[in-house]
């Protein structure tokens, strides 16, 4: 047996890149095919409760309530065994809890891979390294490697196939420069076309994909040094531009990715408005229909009213930057 009964809780937020990953080098390991820079978001919480006690049988993983079987506990039981390392290990009772809609774009998959790592390397007593649970948590999801770490947060893209680069690290602690996101959710249901598929669709079919991934490699450069500035408007144009670039990646691909609703149009022309009335905001969209802008705080108020115009938008939530991913309970 590689452990003990015992409980452990952990807690991890969601992220938003400002450049952009889209598409594999690796489907197996889960290698990014360019790095990325995100912001970690303290409104989107997931909590995660991993029990495991030796007379268990089987997995079981509960999602905001409800039961999760066939493929979604497959995925979850096969990532554990990939954090114990042998699939001869204890099953367990997993429980999580998002504070915000599942799988609808919001990067519940960053979050929920990200505290399932932080938990489950507690419960099995594995290195607390955190570039290796890093590498971990992208094993679950590219973009949960980002979420073990709070504030501006740079995941690498490394050379070989052997995944040993493939982490991420602060940039900047969350502190740094008080940024605010507002969320507009326009639709909670589940995302039609999942990141993996997309990704993949993308990068076989569309005929842009060679100059997305050049484009982004100085994506990278242009926001480290907007990062290091603290400038705003560069930060928020490349942001805008970085999104705008893979949807439109996206859309190139056959059969067409095209993850807008009516409502995200709506809102990134509102937003589009607001920069001619001289208020500074930029959009970010990932792989579903919500719509993420960034402000500073002063322009919170201007941003939640642009977007509680648009019609269909069903809910605004307004984010600050968030902490590292940290086990917030044991119980041995
Ligand atoms: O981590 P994944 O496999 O869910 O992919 C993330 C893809 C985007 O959210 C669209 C972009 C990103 O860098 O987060």
């Amino acid at each position: 047996r590689e452990s003990a009964d015992c409980q452990v809780k952990a807690e991890a937020h969601a992220n938003i890149a400002l450049v952009k990953y889209w598409g594999k080098r690796s489907l197996e390991k889960n290698l990014a095919a360019t790095g990325s820079i995100s912001l970690t978001l303290d409104a989107l919480k997931t909590e995660t409760e991993i029990r495991i006690d030796s007379s268990f049988q089987k997995d079981y993983f509960e999602l905001d309530g409800k039961p999760v079987s066939g493929e979604g506990l497959k995925r979850i039981s096969d990532f554990l065994d990939i954090i114990v390392g042998t699939e001869e290990r204890d099953r367990a009772y997993i429980t999580s809890k998002n504070s915000f809609p599942t799988a609808a774009g919001l990067a519940s998959s960053a979050s929920g891979f990200a505290a399932l790592t932080i938990a489950a390397a507690k419960v099995w007593n594995k290195p607390t390294d955190r570039s290796i649970l890093s590498s971990l948590a992208r094993r679950g999801s590219g973009s949960a490697a980002r979420s073990i770490f709070g504030g501006f947060v740079e995941m690498k893209s490394g050379k070989d196939l052997s995944g040993s680069e493939d982490y991420a690290a602060t940039l900047y602690g969350k502190d740094y420069w008080d940024l605010r996101v507002v969320i507009g959710i326009t639709d909670a249901t589940p995302k039609k076309i999942g990141s993996t598929e997309g990704m993949e669709r993308s990068r076989k079919t569309a005929p842009y994909y060679d100059s997305w991934i050049t484009s982004t490699e100085q994506d990278l450069e242009g926001m480290r040094d907007a990062l290091a500035k603290r400038d705003f408007t560069q930060m928020g144009e490349l942001a805008e531009h970085s999104a705008l670039k893979m949807h439109g990646l996206a859309m190139s691909a056959r059969p067409a990715i095209l993850y807008w609703n009516a409502a995200t149009l709506e809102s990134i022309h509102k937003i589009r408005d607001l920069r001619k009335r001289g208020i500074e905001a930029y959009i970010t969209i990932d792989a579903g229909p919500q719509i993420k802008v960034l402000c500073k705080p002063a322009d919170i108020e201007d941003v939640q009213q642009a977007l509680t115009s648009v019609t269909g938008l069903q809910k605004v939530i307004t984010s600050g930057i968030g902490d590292d991913a940290k086990v917030t309970e044991v119980k041995k």
